[in-house]
């Protein structure tokens, strides 16, 4: 099955953008006068997409383009930000979405991870496209298999979360890209071995 999956995986660059797509688009259903419940879920749902996705490209896409990029410079301040929101991660859980500062420390948080999709998307996902042609699918798969292994012990926490936060034909949107997506991948793969 490894070897078939790896050919039909979406590239580890493709599945990063993607990831980077839920995490805004769900950030942009985020406003001043959501109700406090739904803003948590909102939090919630980035929350975990965000950490789930930092220890994957820490484990499998930061250690594959360390090996062969020629400019560390991005690369090394990377691990650093992910550090970064997970400590504001850590804040926001500690607070109640009726506090005076949820808004502002979501609102940070999210600066941080725009900051931080746009040096990938515009320096390291490009430079991977360059050095590491020929092993991104391989990559993609790895991620997919890793990420199904992190994903499953939040499964249930994951979808009360979307239950809360979106309609239904978001919801499945959005679980397509957290999780159902490498799951029904995974499914369909092994149907065919
Ligand atoms: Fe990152
Ligand atoms: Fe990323």
């Amino acid at each position: 099955m490894s070897t078939l999956m790896s050919h039909f995986s979406p590239t580890i660059t493709n599945m990063i953008r993607l990831d980077h797509t839920h995490v805004l688009s769900t950030f942009h259903k985020y406003k001043a006068d959501t109700a406090p419940d739904t803003k948590q879920a909102l939090v919630n749902t980035v929350s975990l997409a965000l950490e789930i996705h930092a220890q994957l490209e820490e484990e499998i896409f930061y250690p594959a383009l360390r090996a062969v990029t020629t400019n560390e410079a991005v690369l090394a301040k990377s691990e650093p930000e992910h550090n970064e929101m997970r400590s504001l991660i850590g804040q926001l859980r500690d607070m109640k979405p009726t506090a005076t500062h949820y808004d502002s420390t979501f609102m940070s948080l999210m600066r941080h991870v725009i900051h931080h999709v746009a040096d990938e998307e515009t320096v390291l996902l490009p430079e991977a496209e360059l050095l590491l042609a020929d092993q991104l699918s391989e990559l993609g798969a790895q991620m997919t298999r890793r990420r199904l292994a992190l994903a499953a012990p939040k499964a249930g926490n994951i979808a009360a979360n979307m239950v809360r936060a979106m309609p239904t034909s978001t919801m499945l949107v959005t679980a397509g890209g957290l999780v159902a997506g490498g799951y029904l991948l995974k499914r369909a793969l092994e149907r065919r071995t």
